[in-house]
Order: C-alpha cells, then sequence, then structure tokens
C-alpha cells in the first residue's frame, strides 16, 4: 500500500541571527493510510517541527516529504493553502488556538466547512454528524465558553475534520486535561480512524500512549531512533468489556525496535553503550547471523559487546536493507 505520509531524510535548520538550530536532522518516517499511531520523543527533539511542515504550516530545509502524493517541497503557496484546507487538520495543545468563544460548539464545526464554500444542508449534517462522533451531540448549541476545556478540545478535534481530511495531526492534545479525559480523547481518536479511514498521528510527552496506538515513534534529537510495534494479536480489538469500554487502552504485545535508516545507521541505546563503556570507536563483526558492536580493544575502553540478532523473517544481514524496511532488527 502506498504510504500516506513519507518522510526521506528531512532537515529542518532555523536560522536565529546568527545561529543555525538543526531541529530535524534526516528524519526517516512512513505512516500507512488508517494508522494510528504517536511520536514521542523529549522536550526540543523535534517533534512539533515535524508535526508543522506535515501540516503544511512550515516548511523543511531539504529532504523529501510526501503526503498523499503531494511533494510538499515542490508545492506552491497557493498549493499549500489547499493542501491544508483539504488534506490536512490540525489539533494543538491549546484547544483555544482552534476555537472561537462566543459561537456555539455546531457554528465553530461549521466555519471551515463555509470557508471551503460547502453547501449550507451539508455543512449543518456533517456538523452534527461530527460532533455526534466526539460524544458532544447534546452539547452543540452551547457556546465554547460553556464547555469545559476537555469538551472544547473534543470540538476542536471535529472543527479539525470538518473538511474531511484524511489526515489528522494532533500535537500534545491531552497535554491539559486529566487522565481519564485523556483515556476518552484517545477513544476518540480511535473511533475516527475505524469509521471514517482518518489516519492520525499525535505527538506525545507520555511513553505510556503505547496502549493508546498501533504504533509509536521515537525521535532523538531531530531523528527517529526507535519504534514500537503491537503485535497483531486476538486481544488487540477496541471493545474491551472490563474497565473503560471502548475508551480503554488496547492491550496487545508491544515489541521495541531500532529503527536503522537506508544508509545503515542507527542509535545503539545510551544505557547500552554506557554499560559496556564503548567510546567513539567501536569494532562491528559479522557473527553468523548477528552483528556484534564490540569495544575497540586499544586499551580506551573496557571490553564489552552488544549484538544485534536478524529477526527469523528477514534477509541475511549481509543483504542490502531495502528503503522502507527497517524493522529487523531485533533489540537483544
Ligand atoms: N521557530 C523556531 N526558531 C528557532 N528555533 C526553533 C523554532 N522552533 C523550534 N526550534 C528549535 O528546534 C528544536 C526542536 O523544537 P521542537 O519545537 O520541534 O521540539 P519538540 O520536540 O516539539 O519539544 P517540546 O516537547 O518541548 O514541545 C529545538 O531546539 C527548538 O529550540
Ligand atoms: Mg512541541
Amino acid at each position: 500500500m502506498e504510504p500516506l505520509i513519507l518522510c526521506d531524510n528531512l532537515v529542518k535548520i532555523y536560522k536565529v541571527a546568527d545561529l543555525e538550530v538543526v531541529a530535524l536532522q534526516g528524519l526517516d518516517l512512513t505512516v500507512a493510510p488508517g494508522e494510528l499511531m504517536a511520536i514521542i520523543g523529549n522536550s526540543g527533539s523535534g517533534k512539533s517541527t515535524l508535526l508543522n511542515i506535515l501540516g503544511g504550516l512550515d516548511r523543511p530545509s531539504a529532504g523529501r516529504v510526501l503526503v498523499g502524493g503531494r511533494d510538499l517541497l515542490k508545492t506552491d503557496d497557493a498549493g499549500m493553502v489547499e493542501y491544508k484546507r483539504e488534506t490536512v487538520g490540525f489539533v494543538w495543545q491549546q484547544s483555544s488556538r482552534n476555537l472561537i468563544p462566543y459561537l456555539s460548539a455546531l457554528e465553530n464545526v461549521q466555519i471551515p466547512m463555509l470557508l471551503a464554500g460547502r453547501p449550507s444542508r451539508e455543512r449543518r449534517e456533517w456538523s452534527n454528524e461530527l460532533l455526534e462522533a466526539v460524544g458532544l451531540g447534546h452539547r452543540r448549541t452551547h457556546r465554547l465558553s460553556q464547555l469545559s476545556g476537555g469538551e472544547q478540545q473534543r470540538v476542536a478535534i471535529a472543527i479539525a475534520l470538518a473538511n474531511r481530511p484524511p489526515l489528522l495531526l494532533a500535537d500534545e492534545p491531552t497535554g491539559e486535561v486529566d487522565t481519564a479525559t485523556a483515556g476518552v480523547i484517545y477513544g476518540i481518536f480511535r473511533r475516527l480512524v475505524a469509521d471514517y479511514g482518518t489516519t492520525i498521528v499525535i505527538v506525545s510527552h507520555d511513553p505510556g500512549i503505547a496502549v493508546r496506538v498501533d504504533r509509536v515513534v521515537r525521535i532523538r534529537d531531530g531523528r527517529t531512533s526507535t519504534e514500537t510495534v503491537r503485535r497483531a494479536t486476538a486481544t488487540a480489538d477496541i471493545a474491551n468489556p472490563e474497565g473503560e469500554g471502548e475508551h480503554a487502552p488496547v492491550h496487545g504485545t508491544h515489541e521495541e525496535f531500532t529503527v536503522m535508516d537506508a544508509a545503515g545507521r542507527l542509535q545503539l541505546p545510551r544505557e547500552m553503550v554506557e554499560q559496556l563503556g564503548l567510546g567513539r570507536r567501536v569494532r562491528v563483526e559479522l557473527d553468523g547471523s548477528q552483528i556484534v558492536v564490540r569495544a575497540a580493544s586499544d586499551g580506551s575502553t573496557p571490553n564489552g559487546a552488544i549484538s544485534t540478532t536478524a529477526d527469523k523473517s528477514s534477509v541475511p544481514p549481509a543483504a542490502a536493507a531495502p528503503a522502507g524496511k527497517r524493522r529487523w532488527w531485533h533489540r537483544s
């Protein structure tokens, strides 16, 4: 299947006075249509930078970024306006960024449709359906100022979907709500994926988000470093009879992989590097079906080794890794 999002060696450099900040340094990412995935990482790792580029709010400095087949580096300003209106919806941490406080929930959801010139009947029907979808049908005539923070954030989700974009981006959408409300919002995301086939990318600080989504990609220093994938098992179902009903976390087995880029670069987990006292130089050896990373025995570092074993399903390490298929290194 064609990915909906493809980032290849994406670079973003901010220039502030004479200083250059490299916010993204060769980031690779693919997201399939209908995926519900999260991006995590420390503060300053480049999460918002990536999301703003995907949302058409910022331009990359180099590399490639395609969304729905559209090359965002080659799209002109008029194309970007169209892209932001048709292809992508955005939800921010502060829901107020999306909303007009003195209008009702219904009116707020209709504004983007009005701007896009949709007929009034469609506006009415779809805004009602969307507010039902986010569980706010009974609050639709309330003014935004009369809604709680969590409810406002749900209206913001409905607004972002007003023009039926295939992609929804959310930058820390649960950053300002309590845990229970966050659970409700994650449940809504899952239902939107199931009902409308929307692809959803959520930026979060929360390492526990893995149980809420299909895949978690960790960004470290402007690059994708590891990803955690939920195995498709019978238990990984959205309907969970116990606990929070459809808003319950998805239980399944999670496996963490280290991401290798097309040039064969990967980031060794810091704890392992520290544990073995690896220095700037290491020895890399092929040992049967595994690659062994060993401290260089030049006297400067203690001896130690990390070995990476190829999955049984993978090709032998000597064969070239096909681009885009980078999940075959087990952390062992
Ligand atoms: N407009 C800007 N001008 C200059 N530097 C910027 C700008 N935006 C971000 N940066 C820098 O780029 C780097 C990545 O920032 P970004 O906002 O993407 O991080 P983040 O992962 O979203 O962090 P947080 O979790 O704190 O939101 C940081 O070093 C930041 O200071
Ligand atoms: Mg951020």
